[in-house]
């Protein structure tokens, strides 16, 4: 990752800076050339109108002076031809070509009337630029002026340029490449980090978290993994905390049925009815015992994931009754008046996983009985506004304390434990009826009922289907 962020800046910079060179150097030479050019022309005119009157009988040339006068000081070679392109005049005497033919183009095209510019190179390799112009006289060529120069200056000038360009860029390609080394440390050195906490929760170190340093990408993407390690630590706990309130709780029947055993195998000469009422403990436990797991699975069946809710169409009247009559025996057999009093209402069906529900409804209202003395009463309502569904569970019982009121949906939470034993209660009963009025997207609230005992209350938003079944 750091090498191709580095390596990236670094071609980035490079190809930039290459066609960077080669444009400003292209446009430097062309410059250069045309201001030379333009000399040249300048210089050729001003010849071409000095010897112009000589033309005229160009056996009496005479403009030698002139001519040297103008290109003083310069490296330029002034040729000048008549119309069958014989050198009449040379400034350079050493390798005069007086009296010899010039075949050139430019001098070809000057003698049309066009003055013209080559660039070429000299054997010796360097740059020759080359003007010719006409000389003019009465609106004819009677001849033409040839300049050339080699313009090595231009040469030596772009190379120059060149070389402190390439000077340049090495400077630059050094400083982006250590600007680039320190950025990709910048980006880089947190993923180290996030791939290093990432390992450890991968071994099971929930408690790792991350330094959450300003605020960019980063440092959510930071947050978002610290959240994320909370939530596992969480999951974490409640999965331990879970198994060791299991193992507890199953260890009180386990050490009762022990201590039943153990009781018959010390018992020297044991009489039937004494085995028959350490069995029926025995039972009892074991009943006890299996209560609880299948609670358990319950528990665990229904879970708050509304993915495993199996939604149905449901009258919530047709349901509560059902309750009702399931848990009568439960309430004759203490006495205890048991009634629903929603008979005048009718609320449309709503959709519901009817298993899941009848559970939280039938747990309420068992405790209610269970909970309740003797020749008490239990009364069930439903009420809905539109939004809601709201069932509501009143008794005449002891009630439940404030402070433990938000207790009590814990599981295996127990008000009185002896007790509450006794009565065969696991403490996972309201658990169970909590998830599955979330399950529901709903809420479960205790208060004080006006008999004086505890009112549950279970709410559900109402959804409904159009035109779907109703399950009874
Ligand atoms: N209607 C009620 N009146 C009084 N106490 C209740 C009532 N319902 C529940 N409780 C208390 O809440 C505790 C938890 O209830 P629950 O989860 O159903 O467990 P249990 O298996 O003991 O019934 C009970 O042990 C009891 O102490
Ligand atoms: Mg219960």
């Amino acid at each position: 990752m750091r090498w191709v962020m580095i390596l990236t800046y670094f071609a980035v910079t490079m190809v930039t800076l290459v066609l960077m060179s080669i444009y400003i150097l292209g446009v430097l030479r062309e410059n250069l050339q045309n201001n030379e050019s333009a000399q040249l022309f300048a210089k050729a005119n001003m010849i071409s109108d000095t010897i112009a009157p000589y033309f005229e009988n160009p056996a009496s040339f005479d403009g030698d002076m002139q001519t040297r006068q103008i290109l003083a000081g310069t490296s330029i070679r002034g040729v000048a031809v008549n119309q069958s392109c014989t050198v009449i005049y040379d400034s350079n005497e050493q390798s005069s070509l007086t009296g010899k033919v010039l075949m050139r183009d430019i001098i070809n095209t000057a003698m049309s009337g066009e003055q013209a510019q080559s660039i070429t190179k000299s054997e010796e390799g360097k740059t020759v630029m080359a003007v010719a112009v006409p000389i003019m006289s009465s609106g004819k060529a009677l001849g033409a002026v040839y300049l050339n120069e080699t313009v090595d200056n231009i040469d030596n000038t772009v190379s120059y340029v060149q070389m402190n360009m390439l000077l340049f860029s090495a400077m630059i390609s050094i400083l982006v490449g250590m600007l680039s080394l320190g950025i990709s440390y910048v980006i880089t050195s947190p993923i180290d980090d996030f791939i290093k906490v990432a390992k450890e929760i991968s071994k099971g170190n929930y408690k790792m978290r991350l330094e959450v340093h300003g605020h960019n990408e980063l440092s959510e993407m930071a947050e978002a993994m610290n959240l994320m390690s909370d939530e596992l630590e969480n999951i974490d706990e409640t999965h331990k905390k879970f198994i060791s309130d299991v193992s507890h709780e199953l260890k009180t029947p386990l050490a009762t049925i022990k201590l039943i055993c153990d009781s018959i195998v010390d018992t020297k000469e044991p009489d039937i009815e004494m085995i028959r009422e350490f069995l029926s403990d025995l039972s009892n436990e074991v009943d006890r015992l299996t209560r609880i797991v299948e609670r358990l699975l319950t528990l665990t069946k229904i879970g708050s994931q509304e993915e495993t809710a199996a939604l149905m169409p449901v009258d919530f009247n047709v349901m509560l009754n059902a309750v009702i009559s399931r848990l009568a025996p439960n309430a004759e057999a203490k006495h205890i008046m048991l009634y629903g009093d929603f008979d005048a209402q009718t609320i449309a069906p709503i959709l519901i996983d009817y298993d899941k529900m009848w559970e939280a409804v039938y747990n309420i209202t068992d405790n209610a009985i269970k909970y309740t003395p003797e020749n008490g009463s239990v009364r069930m309502e439903l009420h809905s506004d539109g939004n809601e569904i709201a069932v509501a569970v009143a008794d005449s019982g002891p009630g439940i304390p404030e402070e433990e009121r938000d207790r009590i949906f814990e599981r295996f939470y127990r008000l009185d434990d002896s007790r509450a034993r006794e009565t065969g209660g696991t403490g996972l009963g309201l658990a169970i009826a909590k998830e599955a009025v979330l399950l529901h997207g709903g809420r479960i609230t205790v208060t004080t009922s006006e008999m004086g005992g505890s009112l549950f209350t279970i709410y559900i938003p109402c959804r409904r289907a159009e035109g779907a079944d109703i399950v009874h």
